[in-house]
């Protein structure tokens, strides 16, 4: 297998960044500097900054990412739209995003290669609650807002309690901030549809305590050491 990809495929760096590092002389073969394009076999012990690899270890990676909107929420897209992946800082290992945000959704969006903490956020049974700002279409009151708290059918299965409630309405639109512990697909847009309004606008902003504040749309960072630990405990 070239150095590259037994790199890539051992969570060090993309192929990409690998090559980089082979070329600043950073990866050892068998106690030799190694050299781009070079090929390793099973029993070859590869260095990495003279420290050996765990061939199975993978580094953990976690990023917070502010998702635009017109960017698809996987790691490719077979009719070419730009993806999450795209806005990734180079150098980053195969991380995937944890759920997902719809392609006209916008805000915090997780990012990593860790399975363990993925399935811990998604898992509907943990009922992780995540906050959206939701913009609607006229003018709402907090006792419009009394369905969608106590619930809406949607395909036939009601909806769980949530908290809702209003930051700003005027004849044109109204805003609303909305927590919910599922993550079926579309599912803030869908229960405003089953109410009879329409969504203008949706962003999320926090999974828990989590937020994207200091984020700009489309900018990245890495997770901090206790945002993490936070995340394994939520
Ligand atoms: N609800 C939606 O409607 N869209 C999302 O992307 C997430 C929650």
């Amino acid at each position: 297998m070239r150095i590259n990809k037994f790199l890539a495929d051992n969570g060090v760096a993309s192929r990409r960044h690998a090559d980089a590092m082979i070329a600043a002389g950073r990866v050892k073969i068998n106690g030799r500097t190694a050299v781009l394009g070079e090929d390793v076999g099973e029993d070859d012990e590869v260095l990495v900054d003279d420290r050996p690899l765990e061939k199975t270890e993978k580094k953990a990676e976690y990023y917070l990412m502010n998702k635009p909107k017109g960017v698809i929420c996987t790691v490719s897209d077979d009719r070419g739209r730009k993806t999450v992946m795209g806005l990734l800082p180079e150098g980053t290992g195969r991380v995937f995003p944890v759920g997902r945000l719809d392609y006209a959704t916008e805000g915090l969006l997780i990012l990593t290669n860790d399975g363990e903490l993925s399935y811990r956020l998604t898992n509907p049974k943990n009922e992780i609650p995540k906050t959206y700002l939701a913009k609607i279409e006229g003018t709402m009151t907090e006792k419009d807002l009394n369905a969608i708290r106590s619930g809406v059918e949607l395909d036939g299965i009601l909806t769980k309690k949530c908290r809702a409630h209003i930051v700003e309405t005027n004849k044109a639109y109204t805003k609303v901030h909305i927590t919910i512990t599922e993550g079926g697909n579309r599912q803030v847009r869908r229960m405003f549809e089953a109410i009879g309004r329409n969504v203008l606008f949706l962003k999320r902003i926090r999974i828990g305590d989590l937020t994207i504040s200091g984020l700009d749309r489309g900018q990245v960072r890495a997770l901090t050491e206790e945002e993490i630990e936070y995340l394994k405990k939520l």
